[in-house]
C-alpha cells in the first residue's frame, strides 16, 4: 500500500482503473432455500439418502408462472441470455403408473397433445433474459408426436447456415433430432428433422472452439450393462465428433474418447448426463453417474485438442450437490466467459429405489423438478476445483447490464389433499379484481417404479372468503391442472378477499402451491386438517396479481 505522501493522482488512477475492471454486475440464482420456510413441512419428503443443501427452489418467469426448466440449456445470443429447456407439465409419470390390488384410480387420460395430461410430448420451451434473473417466455414448441418425443435442448448458431441450430434427444436409439430457426426465440421448424452421423443418440453437449468450430460429446447405447445386486445399468461408450459446418450432421472425425468394456475395467464408473466445453486452451468433459433421474458423482476429463488425447480429472463432486450432471453452459460476462455447469435436480420420496448407499430410481414424477447451476471455477493448471454447491450461485454479467434484484427464493408445497386445506388468512382483507396464482398437482409415488395413476382422481377447489362473510367458489378439473406450477385466475370484481382456501376430494396424490418468504407479516399461511391450523410463520403464499 503506498503511503499518503505518494498516493495522489496515481492512486486516483488506480483507483478508476479498478472501478472500472471491477464494474461487474452479477446474476444470484436460487438452486436451494437457504431458510426452509415451510419447516421441511412441505408434503414433499426427499429420500434420506439424498444429500441436503437445502430445500430446492422453483422459479417463475416475468408473467408469474412457474418457470419450467427440467434439463435446461443457457446461452447467450443477440445481446440476451436464453435458456432451452424441456417441459414435462405434461405428465407427470416419467416410466410407468401402476395399480395395486384394490387401487381404483383414473385410468390414462386420452388428452390432446399440450393439454395437461397428454404422454408423451410435453415440448420444449425458449426463454430470454437481460440480466439472469427475470426471464420471459418466448416460445413453446411442440413437435409432431407421430415424429419424435423431443427433450434435452441444446441450441447454437451456424455462421454457415444463418440459422440456430436445437438439438434435442428424442427416442430411444435414434440419432438425435434437429430444429432451426432465425431466432433463438423460433418458431423452430417442425417436424424436426434427424441429424446425420454415428455414435449420436442418448446424452450430448456441443462445444464451440475459439475459431467458431463445433465438436459434439455424446454417450450413445451400447449393449454392455453393468450388473450390481440384480439391477443392470447401461454403460456407454463415449464420443466426440467434429459437427459439419450446418451442425446437423458430424463430419465423421470420430474419437472414441471411452469404450465402455474399459472403463468399467479400468475405473468402475458408469458415466452418462454428458457436458463438453471449450475454455481457455483446454476441452472439458464432464458427466454424472448412470442412474434414473437421481444424484450422483460428477466427474470430469479435460484436453489440449478436443479429440483428445483426453486426461483423468478426477471427481468435482461425489454427490453432485444433490443432482445429476447436465451439460455445460459456456457465457460472456465482463470478467471473461464463464462456465455454468448445469444439475438436473430430481425429485426423490422416501421410497424411491436404493441399491447399495445409491438412490438408483427416483420419483416417477419429475414434471416439478428444475434444473441447478454451478459456477466452474479453475486451477492455473488448467484443473477444475471441486463444486462448492452454492445454494445461491452469483454468475458474472455481461458489461453494461444493471445489477438485477435478487430472485424470489420460492418453494413448492404440495399438502392440498383430502381432509387437509392449504390456507391463506389476510389481517388487511385484499382488494381484488383479478386473483392470479399458480398451482400443480403430483399423484403419489408408490414404490420404486410405480405411482398413484396419472392424474388426481378429483378437481382441485378454490374458495375465496370476502370481508362481508360471502364467499365464492372456483373449481378446476384435474386435466386443467399442470404437473408444473401454473397459474389459475379468478375474477373477483373488486372485492376484498380474507381467506383463500384450496381443498380437494382426490385421495391419489396432492395440489400445489408455491410459497415465498413472508414479507407482508399480513396474516398467516399453512394448513387445516380437522378445523385445526397449522400455520408456517415464515411464509406466505405466492400470489402473482390480486
Ligand atoms: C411419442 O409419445 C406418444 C405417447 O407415448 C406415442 O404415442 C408416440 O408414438 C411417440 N412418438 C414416437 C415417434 O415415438
Ligand atoms: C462467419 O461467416 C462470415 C461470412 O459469412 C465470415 O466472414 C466469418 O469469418 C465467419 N465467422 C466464423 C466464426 O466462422
Ligand atoms: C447389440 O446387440 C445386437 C444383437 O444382440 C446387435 O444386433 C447390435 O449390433 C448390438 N449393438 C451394439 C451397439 O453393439
Ligand atoms: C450438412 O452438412 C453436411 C456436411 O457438408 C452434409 O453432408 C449434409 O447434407 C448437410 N445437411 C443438410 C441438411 O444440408
Ligand atoms: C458420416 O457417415 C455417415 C454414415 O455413418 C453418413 O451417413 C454421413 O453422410 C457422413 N457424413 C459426412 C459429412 O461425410
Ligand atoms: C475434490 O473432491 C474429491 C472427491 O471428494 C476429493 O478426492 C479431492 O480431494 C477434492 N479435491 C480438492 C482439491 O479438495
Ligand atoms: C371428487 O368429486 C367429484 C365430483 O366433484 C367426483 O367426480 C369424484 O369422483 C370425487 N373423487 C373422489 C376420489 O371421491
Ligand atoms: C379448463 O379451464 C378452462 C379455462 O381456464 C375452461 O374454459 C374449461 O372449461 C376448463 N375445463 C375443465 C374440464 O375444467
Ligand atoms: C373493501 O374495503 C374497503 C376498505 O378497505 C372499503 O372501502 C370497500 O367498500 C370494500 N369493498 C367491498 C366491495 O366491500
Amino acid at each position: 500500500m503506498p503511503s499518503p505522501s505518494l498516493c495522489g493522482l496515481l492512486c486516483l488512477l488506480g483507483l478508476l482503473w479498478s472501478t472500472s475492471a471491477l464494474d461487474v454486475s452479477y446474476a444470484s440464482y436460487i438452486n436451494f432455500a437457504g431458510v426452509d420456510i415451510l419447516g421441511g413441512n412441505d408434503g414433499l419428503p426427499s429420500h434420506p439418502l439424498l444429500p441436503n443443501y437445502g430445500k430446492p427452489t422453483y422459479p417463475i418467469t416475468t408473467d408469474g408462472n412457474g418457470r419450467e426448466q427440467v434439463e435446461a440449456h443457457l446461452s447467450y445470443f443477440e445481446g440476451s441470455y436464453w435458456m432451452h429447456a424441456a417441459t414435462w407439465g405434461c405428465d407427470g409419470s416419467l416410466f410407468v403408473f401402476a395399480f395395486g390390488a384394490g387401487d381404483d384410480y383414473p385410468a390414462s387420460p386420452t388428452y390432446a397433445p399440450g393439454d395437461y395430461g397428454a404422454d408423451g410430448n410435453c415440448g420444449i420451451k425458449s426463454y430470454s433474459s437481460p440480466d439472469l434473473v427475470s426471464w420471459t417466455l418466448r416460445d413453446f414448441y411442440q413437435p409432431d408426436m407421430s415424429v419424435a418425443n423431443v427433450t434435452k435442448p441444446v441450441v447454437r448458431y451456424s455462421n454457415a447456415t444463418g440459422q440456430y441450430v436445437m438439438i434435442m434427444g428424442g427416442n430411444a436409439k435414434s440419432n438425435f433430432f434437429y430444429a432451426t430457426a432465425a431466432s433463438p426465440a423460433g418458431p423452430w421448424s417442425n417436424p424436426p428433422s434427424v441429424m446425420a452421423g454415428a455414435h449420436i443418440n442418448h446424452d450430448f453437449d456441443v462445444a464451440v472452439g475459439p475459431d467458431g468450430t463445433h465438436y459434439m460429446l455424446s454417450d450413445p447405447f451400447t449393449n454392455a450393462t453393468l450388473t450390481t445386486d440384480g439391477y443392470g445399468v447401461p454403460v456407454w461408450d463415449l464420443y466426440v465428433q467434429q459437427l459439419a459446418p450446418n451442425l446437423t450432421s458430424t463430419l465423421n472425425t470420430t474419437a472414441t474418447l471411452i469404450r465402455s468394456a474399459e472403463q468399467l475395467r479400468d475405473t468402475g464408473l458408469t458415466l452418462e448426463a454428458c457436458g463438453f466445453f471449450y475454455h481457455d486452451g483446454y476441452w472439458y468433459l464432464t458427466f454424472g453417474m448412470t442412474c434414473q433421474n437421481c444424484a450422483g458423482y460428477v466427474y470430469y476429463y479435460y484436453a489440449e485438442h478436443p479429440l483428445g488425447p483426453y486426461t483423468d480429472g478426477g471427481y468435482l463432486s461425489l454427490d453432485g450437490c444433490g443432482g445429476q450432471n447436465k451439460g455445460a453452459n459456456v457465457l460472456p460476462s465482463a470478467a471473461g466467459p464463464v462456465v455454468v455447469a448445469g444439475s438436473l435436480g430430481y425429485k426423490t420420496g422416501p421410497d424411491n429405489l436404493v441399491v447399495g448407499d445409491n438412490i438408483w430410481h427416483a420419483d416417477n414424477h419429475q414434471a416439478a423438478s428444475s434444473t441447478y447451476f454451478f459456477p466452474l471455477t479453475f486451477n492455473a493448471d488448467h484443473t477444475i476445483r471441486n463444486l462448492t454447491c452454492p445454494a445461491v450461485a452469483r454468475v458474472p454479467l455481461v458489461a453494461g447490464v444493471p445489477p438485477p434484484d435478487e430472485p424470489l427464493a420460492l418453494q413448492l408445497d404440495c399438502r392440498v389433499r383430502t381432509g387437509q386445506t392449504i390456507a391463506q388468512w389476510f389481517d388487511t382483507p385484499k382488494v381484488v379484481s383479478q386473483l392470479e396464482f399458480p398451482v400443480w398437482q403430483r399423484t403419489d409415488n408408490l414404490g420404486p417404479t410405480w405411482n398413484a395413476g396419472p392424474v388426481l382422481n378429483g378437481p382441485l377447489t378454490v374458495t375465496l372468503g370476502f370481508d362481508d362473510g360471502d364467499h365464492a367458489r372456483f373449481v378446476w378439473a384435474a386435466s386443467n391442472v399442470s404437473w408444473a406450477p401454473t397459474k389459475i385466475t379468478m375474477d373477483v370484481a373488486g372485492r376484498n378477499v380474507s381467506w383463500i382456501k384450496l381443498t380437494t376430494n382426490a385421495t391419489n396424490g396432492c395440489y400445489g402451491t408455491l410459497a415465498q418468504p413472508n414479507t407482508d407479516k399480513d396474516g398467516a399461511y399453512g394448513v387445516v386438517v380437522h378445523g385445526q391450523r397449522t400455520t408456517s410463520p415464515l411464509a406466505q403464499l405466492y400470489v402473482y396479481q390480486y
